[in-house]
């Protein structure tokens, strides 16, 4: 008898984290068309900080498990860390500059099309190999090693010890407020 309250098991899987976390992603590129060019700089530390994140915990988790489990998963490990470390490069290129250089968006834009064909990559050489080498019980327990190695993994810091700024960060109204009665 079928237990209808039961959980699928794919929900906690490996694939399923990896392929939400790549639709968060995308998310955050999407967003690029709707702002102004002085939000670019914040953008890029945020994006940053996401792809980072999210790549770490594959090199930990996702790469190791392609390269014991699936034939010729080395190659396939390699062709995505180095398509990884060209984006990284030019995102860490993108902050050290300022948002008003010349060709700061058409970068940006540029970098958004090899994110998503990075992604694409995975999905279809990645993914598909795991869930074909890997049994359903194992995929569960490297679902678990990957949302704790996203956990794991420490805040992204400029290079100058600070944070990155919140996107959308909202002013405190109460603060707001506090200073238009003081003016
Ligand atoms: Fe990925």
């Amino acid at each position: 008898m079928s237990d209808e309250t039961q959980d699928e098991p794919w929900a906690d899987s490996l694939v399923a984290q990896l392929l939400a976390d790549h639709r968060e992603i995308e998310g955050t590129l999407g967003r690029l068309d709707e702002l102004a060019d002085n939000e670019l700089g914040n953008y890029v530390c945020e994006l940053r900080e996401q792809l980072l994140r999210h790549e770490k915990a594959e090199e930990t988790v996702v790469y190791r498990a392609l390269r014991d489990a699936v034939p010729d998963g080395d190659r396939i490990a390699q062709e995505c860390l180095t398509e990884q470390a060209e984006v990284d490069e030019t995102l860490a290129e993108l902050e050290s500059r300022h948002w008003s250089r010349a060709g700061y968006r058409g970068e940006l834009t540029e970098l958004r099309i090899s994110v998503l064909a990075h992604a694409r990559h995975e999905e279809r050489e990645v993914f598909p190999r795991l869930t074909a080498h890997e049994p359903v019980e194992r995929l569960a327990e490297l679902g678990e090693q990957y949302e704790k190695a996203m956990a794991d993994q420490p805040t992204h810091r400029h290079s100058d010890g600070t944070t990155p700024p919140r996107l959308y960060a909202l002013p405190n109204p109460v603060e707001e407020l506090g200073d238009s009665v003081q003016a």
